[in-house]
């Protein structure tokens, strides 16, 4: 693996972090290496929840990544049964989700919470409209607020965290799309998240958000 430690400082919520990893230019897999610098970046496993990350740190990584299908097509699973499939990529040594979503033309996510985490998203392959709404007050019966609706394109990215609302992504393409999911800590993926109904604002929460496949290989009974 082509990554080179440059220097090591204290980041801004005093761990020790790489100040610098540089993927390789032209190493057999920049996506592989894009993997493992996130999953250095996270730390090793401390079996505890942190949510002490480094969000720039980690979004620099996922920026400095150029999408090349053949390093991270061994993931993308297409199924046009469905609204889009999650590819487990790596756990972050407990601390993350990296998943790759491959969104089936015309079709997209529920609105979703994102259970307290981080969200940090990378368009690998065509384009994906993210709408964005107030997040709504529980108890109420109101038609939900959009407060943003963006295009993202190939290498595009994006955050998404509670604070900001709630979202949902939809492919409007002809042709399936890819994106690259790092949830960070992983509680959506231990205790599942909300989904609302776009009319009336409620909330239904769905215990299990599971994989397609997990580390390239198909699972059975996927749900
Ligand atoms: C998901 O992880 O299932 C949904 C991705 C998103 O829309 O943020």
């Amino acid at each position: 693996m082509a990554i080179s430690t440059v220097q090591t400082v204290t980041s801004t919520f005093g761990r020790f972090l790489p100040s610098k990893l540089l993927l390789s230019t032209q190493g057999p897999n920049r996506f592989d290496e894009l993997v493992q610098a996130l999953k250095l970046a996270l730390g090793p496993s401390s079996g505890l929840d942190s949510d002490d990350v480094d969000i720039e740190y980690l979004t620099s990584l996922m920026r400095e990544y150029g999408s090349a299908e053949s390093e991270w097509s061994r993931f993308a699973f297409a199924d046009a049964s469905r609204g889009y499939t999650r590819n487990l990529v790596d756990d972050g040594n407990g601390k993350s989700n990296l998943l790759v979503l491959v969104w089936t033309p015309g079709k997209g996510s529920p609105i979703h919470d994102h259970g307290n985490a981080h969200c940090l998203m990378k368009i690998l392959k065509g384009n994906l409209t993210e709408v964005r709404y107030a997040f709504p007050e529980e108890g109420r019966e109101d038609p939900m607020k959009v407060i943003s609706r963006k295009t993202y394109k190939e290498n595009d990215q994006a955050y998404m965290a509670d604070e900001l609302g709630v979202h949902k992504i939809v492919n409007e393409g002809d042709n399936f799309a890819v994106s690259l999911h790092l949830y960070t800590p992983p509680n959506v993926a231990k205790s599942g998240c909300n989904i609302f109904d776009e009319t009336t604002g409620k909330r239904s929460h769905i215990s299990q958000c599971g994989y397609y496949s997990a580390h390239g290989v198909r699972l059975p009974n996927a749900v």
